[in-house]
C-alpha cells in the first residue's frame, strides 16, 4: 500500500495536472480531494493539450481509477462539458471515474451569488473565478448544501427549489447588477444532472479504506495552491477550501498516519491570478518575459497571471504546513536566458528583517530581501537527465533545497509529459 499526496505550494497553477498525469502509471487510484471547477489542470501529450477542471488528472491512463472525493464541489454543467471533451478520446470514464456521494453540488444560483458578492465588494474583490466555489462551501459549512448522494432520492428537486429560492433572495439583497435568466440556467443544470447520474456514485471513504486494505497505491491530487488555503493562505484573498495536506484527510477520509510521501510542486518563479498580496511581483521586463515565455494565462478564466521572482520564505512556509517530503520544480525552461535570477530569502518589515510570512503580507512597508543567483542561457527542453542540466540551474536548485531543507525530485523542462526529468 502506498498513499501519497501531491499539492501546489504557491498560488496555484504550478503544473499539478502534468505531474499527476506523469506519475499515474505508478498508481492504481488518483483521488481529487478539494476545490472544484475553479481549477484548471493542464496535461499535454501526443501533441494535444487537455484541460481538466474537476476530473482527476489520471483519467487518460487506461488502468487508473479516478475518484472525485467528498471534499470536492461539482458543477454538473461544467462536469458534463468535461465528460464530452473526453468522449473525443475514447476515455472509459463510466468505469474509471467514481464520484463521492458526499461531494457538494454547485447550483446555478451559487455561481450568480459568487458574481453578486464579488461585484458588491468593489475594489476589495478577491478576483474569484466566479465558478460558485465560495457560496457552495458556505452552504456546506452552513449545512444547507445539496450533495451528489441526494440525487439518488426522489425529493432532491424540492431541496433544490428551496435553496435556489433562498439564493435568489440573497442575490436581490446584494442589490447589484447581475443579469441572468434562471429558467435557462436551470434547464442546462437539470440536463447536466441527468448526464452525471449515469456515472458511478460511491461512498468514497469506504472505497479508499478497502483499496488501502487491498494494498492499492493511491495518489491524492490537490487543486489550487497552499497560499490559497482558507486557513493558511493570504486571507481573504484565498479560495474556500483547505488546499494543504490536511485537506486530503478531510476531503477523502484518509487518516494522516496512512500518508507516506507528500509531493510539493512549485514553479521556478512565482505566479498569481486574481487579487491579493504578492511581495515578489515584477512589473518590469523580467515579469513580462516570464508571462510571455511561460504562457501565463489562467487555464480556467484566461486571465493574465501576475509574475514574479521565486519567494523562498513563502515556499518554506508551504513546505512546513504540508510536511513536504519531495519537491517538484516546474517550468525551469521559462527561466532560460536570464543573466541573473533573484530569489527572496527574507522580508524587510516594520524596520527589521524577518524570515517568516507575517500576518499582514499586504503591508505597504513589506519588501522582499533578495539573493541574486546566476542564470542559464541554454535551451533545456531537450535535456533528459539531471546531470546534463546547466551547472547554474543545478546551483539554483541546490540553493532552494538548502533553504527549504527538502530535495527536488522532479524538474520539468517543458509542458509535454516527456519533458520531465526524474532525479
Ligand atoms: P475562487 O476559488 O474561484 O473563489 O477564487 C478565489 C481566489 O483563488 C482567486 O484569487 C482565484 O484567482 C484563485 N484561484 C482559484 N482557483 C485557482 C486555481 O486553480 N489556480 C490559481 N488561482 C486560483
Amino acid at each position: 500500500m502506498n498513499v501519497n499526496l501531491l499539492l501546489g505550494l504557491q498560488w496555484g497553477d504550478e503544473g499539478k495536472g502534468k505531474i499527476v498525469d506523469y506519475l499515474t502509471k505508478e498508481y492504481d487510484i488518483i483521488a481529487r480531494f478539494q476545490g472544484g471547477p475553479n481549477a484548471g489542470h493542464t496535461l499535454e501529450f501526443n501533441g494535444i493539450k487537455h484541460v481538466l477542471h474537476t476530473i482527476p488528472s489520471g483519467i487518460f491512463h487506461p488502468k487508473a481509477i479516478n475518484v472525485v472525493g467528498n471534499g470536492v464541489v461539482i458543477d454538473p454543467v461544467i462536469f458534463k462539458k468535461e465528460l464530452e471533451g473526453l468522449d473525443k478520446y475514447d476515455v472509459n470514464y463510466k468505469d474509471a471515474l467514481l464520484i463521492s456521494r458526499k461531494a457538494h453540488l454547485i447550483l446555478p444560483t451559487h455561481r450568480l451569488l459568487d458574481a453578486a458578492s464579488e461585484t458588491a465588494k468593489g475594489k476589495a474583490k478577491i478576483g474569484s473565478t466566479l465558478k460558485g466555489i465560495g457560496p457552495t462551501y458556505m452552504d456546506k459549512t452552513g449545512r444547507n448544501g445539496i450533495r451528489v448522494g441526494d440525487l439518488e432520492f426522489e425529493d432532491w428537486k424540492d431541496k433544490y427549489r428551496q435553496l435556489a429560492d433562498k439564493h435568489e433572495a440573497m442575490i436581490n439583497f446584494y442589490n447589484v447588477d447581475v443579469q441572468y435568466d434562471l429558467n435557462e440556467l436551470e434547464e442546462e443544470f437539470f440536463e447536466a444532472v441527468e448526464k452525471i447520474k449515469g456515472l458511478q456514485f460511491i461512498d468514497s471513504e469506504e472505497y479508499l479504506f478497502k483499496a488501502m486494505k487491498d494494498g492499492k497505491s493511491i495518489l491524492a491530487e490537490g487543486a489550487q495552491g497552499s497560499l490559497l488555503d482558507i486557513d493558511f493562505g493570504t486571507y481573504p484573498f484565498v479560495t474556500s477550501s483547505n488546499t494543504t495536506a490536511a485537506g486530503a484527510c478531510t476531503g477523502l477520509g484518509i487518516a494522516p498516519n496512512k500518508i507516506q510521501q507528500v509531493y510539493g510542486i512549485f514553479k521556478a518563479y512565482t505566479t498569481r491570478v486574481g487579487s491579493g498580496p504578492f511581495p515578489t511581483e515584477l512589473f518590469d521586463k523580467h515579469g513580462k518575459r516570464m508571462a510571455k515565455v511561460g504562457h501565463e494565462f489562467g487555464a480556467t478564466t484566461g486571465r493574465p497571471r501576475r509574475c514574479g521572482w521565486l519567494d523562498l520564505v513563502a515556499l518554506k512556509y508551504a513546505v512546513q504546513v504540508n510536511g513536504v517530503t519531495d519537491l517538484m520544480m516546474m517550468k525551469a525552461d521559462v527561466l532560460s536566458g536570464f543573466n541573473e535570477l533573484k530569489v527572496c530569502t527574507a522580508y524587510h518589515y516594520n524596520g527589521e528583517e524577518i524570515d517568516h510570512l507575517p500576518y499582514n503580507l499586504s503591508a505597504e512597508d513589506l519588501k522582499p530581501v533578495y539573493k541574486t543567483l546566476k542564470g542559464w542561457q541554454e535551451d533545456i527542453t531537450k535535456i533528459n537527465s539531471f546531470e546534463k542540466l546547466p551547472q547554474t540551474l543545478k546551483d539554483y536548485i541546490t540553493f532552494i533545497e538548502d533553504f527549504v531543507e527538502v530535495k527536488v525530485k522532479i524538474v520539468s523542462v517543458g509542458p509535454d509529459r516527456k519533458e520531465t526529468i526524474m532525479r
